[in-house]
């Protein structure tokens, strides 16, 4: 009878056989970051004008459902588990998210090739690197020590992810401004 139970000790929680694993929240916030980053290292990296044009679009619309789903999502479940000595962290944290969207929508008012462009990316890529290193150094640590469900939250955050990447990518796959 005591047979079965011989992994009792493992945490890990039962899920369906069939069924698709739960994205973790953290994990895919930080999932997000690195694709990001590299999106960013591919631009730098890259010469051909439409080449840097189809990966600025890219950037654009992964960081503002980036965003958007923190905001909406994480950053109120946050705010809501965290004390409130730590709230800056999320103050801090919505204000760097004002400042690339409105980086964003003035990136998507200009072209490919313009002398501020390059300049505008950059600045972006800077707050960008900066603001997700703070996320994973000390916001998503001090949340993990508290007991969000991070494995809830992650399906919310997947979901509302695949609806607005939908929304904001055109069939051609370029964004809807
Ligand atoms: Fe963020
Ligand atoms: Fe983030």
């Amino acid at each position: 009878m005591a047979a079965p139970e011989s992994g009792k000790g493992k945490t890990a929680p039962a899920s369906p056989p069939d069924s698709t694993p739960t994205p973790n929240a953290i994990g895919l916030l930080t999932t997000d970051h690195r694709d990001i980053a590299a999106w960013f290292a591919d631009y730098e990296n890259t010469d051909p004008l439409p080449r840097k044009a189809k990966l600025a679009e890219k950037i654009c619309v992964a960081l503002r459902v980036h965003t958007q789903i923190e905001d909406e999502i994480f950053y109120p479940a946050s705010r809501a588990a965290l004390n409130s000595n730590q709230e800056s962290l999320i103050e801090g944290a919505v204000g760097d998210h004002a400042a690339t969207k409105a980086l964003i929508a003035e990136i998507e008012r200009m072209n490919v090739g313009e002398p501020l462009y390059e300049a505008r990316i950059r600045m972006l890529r800077q707050i960008f690197m900066r603001h997700a290193a703070e996320e994973e150094e000390a916001l998503f640590p001090a949340c993990l020590r508290t007991d969000m469900d991070m494995a809830a939250l992650g399906a919310r955050l997947a979901a509302r992810k695949i609806e607005l990447m939908r929304k904001l990518t055109r069939p051609g796959g370029h964004p809807v401004m």
